[in-house]
């Protein structure tokens, strides 16, 4: 019998600076059956992610996720797809699945192995509630982000006024819900005048502002006169500085991800402003989603709901073809989608 072909993407060299499609190509590859334990998956959506760009390099951040092998398939990237072949307890064809090979049309994937510090590991999902994709977003890692982001790192007490960065993003769309959803005065940043209306118009936010229209402390203060008590950082850079000098005493900032620097070739400084933290009793925290998986349970209920309530809105922007993956990279990390950047693999 011949076997199966598959596409693969592949990395073929470390960007410099900005990422390009030249730094990718798409193969042919053959398609190994299941081996006792694994299962063969035809994957229907894969995810991007901005925080892949930190694995595009020869090392990334210490006791950040692996970078990414030249000329090798890229794991650790989340997928969701049809069990076709299965070799494995408790998996049929036709389930439905999430795993961490993605960026690839069929996947080899064993059963119970940890996957995305255990996010990821293979798992059936339950298509009835939502369509498959949903569980990259608000059923997935993106919502569990955003949850322990706003709950557990912030602390997120009634009364909070919150600021969410980057809030027309995959991430920060769900923070900034939860946290108006959850009766807080929420003021969100995005990119674009279009960006600024979806956070006002579609979510429902009591503020919003362009950073690129003017400093982003300028348009903070001007959004919240009295200061904040909590910020959900996507961005750092000048975001996390305007949020330390308008964070009020006691505030706390979730340090979620700092997108601003992940393309820059140099090192980059930290907040000029750092002592605010000292004067004001601030705490900042860093998170990972992945350290908060038990958090899942809280997620499907809330933001569950609150989708099967139409009161979530998700929105997603979707890119056909599995070798259009590194362009929906680029046009992540340049601002050019809205709410869960996807690649769906025809
Ligand atoms: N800690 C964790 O576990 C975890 C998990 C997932 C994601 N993250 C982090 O969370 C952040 C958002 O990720 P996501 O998956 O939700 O992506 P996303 O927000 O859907 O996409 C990234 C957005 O960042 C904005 N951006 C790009 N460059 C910027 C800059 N220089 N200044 C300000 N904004 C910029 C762009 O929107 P604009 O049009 O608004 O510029 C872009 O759409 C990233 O920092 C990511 O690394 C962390």
């Amino acid at each position: 019998m011949t076997p199966r072909r598959g596409r693969e993407v592949r990395l073929l060299s470390y960007p410099q600076g900005e990422v390009t499609s030249e730094h990718f190509a798409t193969v042919d590859v053959d398609v190994p059956d299941p081996a006792p334990g694994q299962v063969l998956v035809r994957n229907t959506f894969t995810s991007v992610d901005p925080g892949m760009r930190l694995r595009l390099r020869e090392s990334g951040p210490a006791g950040y996720f692996n970078a990414f092998p030249l000329k090798a398939p890229m794991d650790d990237i989340w997928a969701v797809g049809e069990v076709i072949e299965s070799r494995a307890e408790g998996f049929e064809p036709g389930d439905t699945v999430w795993h961490a090979k993605g960026w690839r049309d069929y996947a080899i994937v064993t059963a119970g192995e940890p996957a995305l510090a255990g996010i990821a590991t293979l798992a059936r999902i339950d298509v009835s509630v939502a369509p498959a994709e949903t569980y990259l977003g608000p059923l997935g890692a993106m919502g569990v982000t955003a949850y322990a982001g706003l709950i557990d790192a912030a602390e997120l007490r009634e009364g909070d006024i919150v600021w969410i960065s980057a809030a027309a993003g995959a991430v920060g769309s769900l923070a900034a819900q939860i946290a108006k959803l959850r009766g807080h005065y929420t003021i969100g940043s995005a990119g674009s005048d279009e960006k600024v209306r979806f956070l006002l118009d579609e979510l429902g936010l009591d503020a919003a502002f362009n950073y690129r229209a003017g400093p982003v402390a300028d348009q903070l203060r001007e959004a919240a006169p009295d200061g904040i008590d909590v910020y959900f950082d996507n961005v750092g850079g000048d975001h996390l500085e305007a949020a330390l000098a308008t964070l009020r005493k006691w505030g706390r900032a979730a340090l979620c991800g700092a997108i601003s620097e992940y393309e820059s070739t140099d090192p980059t400084p930290g907040p000029s402003n750092l002592f605010q933290a000292t004067a004001n009793n601030l705490t900042l925290r860093g998170f990972r989603g992945s350290a908060y998986q038990h958090r899942l349970p809280d997620v499907t209920r809330e933001l569950g709901g609150w989708l099967a309530e139409g009161r979530l809105h998700y929105r997603s922007t979707i890119i056909d073809g599995l070798e259009r993956a590194p362009e929906a990279l680029m046009r992540v990390l340049s601002g050019d989608t809205t709410g869960k950047a996807l690649v769906r693999i025809p």
